[in-house]
């Protein structure tokens, strides 16, 4: 298995193999891409960069829009590789903090975040249920 960085033509490949896709994977965002011996595409992330909405200076965020790892390959690894290789870009980069957000019934998801060191802050709606969770590693 190997981690790297997709194009254009990745991500179109991407959008054609996975047509739900398309509303996700925007325009100026950032794709990883996990790929087998042969090449095939078996999961990947796509992020984009943000400024930080609050009153904390100038300091930007790389927000994972969607991670999936394809049916057959999950629970080797490869989800954590694909967040590393995020973090890594984000160090590289001078990025304050990597975010995404998971619903509450992602169990694999949430497992997916603590397993790689994420903060996990449960939203509470007004009625008192939990929606989901933003997670957060701060570099
Ligand atoms: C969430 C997802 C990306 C994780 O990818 P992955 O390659 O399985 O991740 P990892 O192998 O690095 O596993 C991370 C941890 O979560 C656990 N986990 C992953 N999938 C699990 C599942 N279906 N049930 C229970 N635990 C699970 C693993 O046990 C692992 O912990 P461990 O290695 O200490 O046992 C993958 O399950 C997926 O693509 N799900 C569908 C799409 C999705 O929900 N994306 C997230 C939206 S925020």
């Amino acid at each position: 298995m190997k981690i790297e960085f997709g194009t254009e033509d990745t991500k179109k490949h991407i959008i054609s193999q996975y047509p739900y896709t398309a509303g996700v994977l925007s325009d100026g965002g950032s794709l990883i891409v996990a790929k087998d011996e042969k090449e095939q595409i078996i999961g990947f992330l796509w992020s984009f960069r943000r400024q930080i909405e609050a009153p904390v200076g100038e300091k930007i965020e790389d927000f994972i829009n969607v991670i999936e790892v394809f049916e057959g390959h999950q629970c080797k690894g490869i989800g954590s590789a694909l967040v590393q290789k995020c973090i890594e870009k984000a160090i590289s980069e001078g990025v304050y903090q990597v975010r995404a957000y998971c619903d509450i019934h992602n169990r694999a998801s949430h497992l997916l975040w603590a397993k790689n060191r994420f903060g996990i802050s449960p939203i509470k709606m007004h009625d008192g249920s939990i929606c989901g969770s933003f997670v957060t590693f701060v570099i």
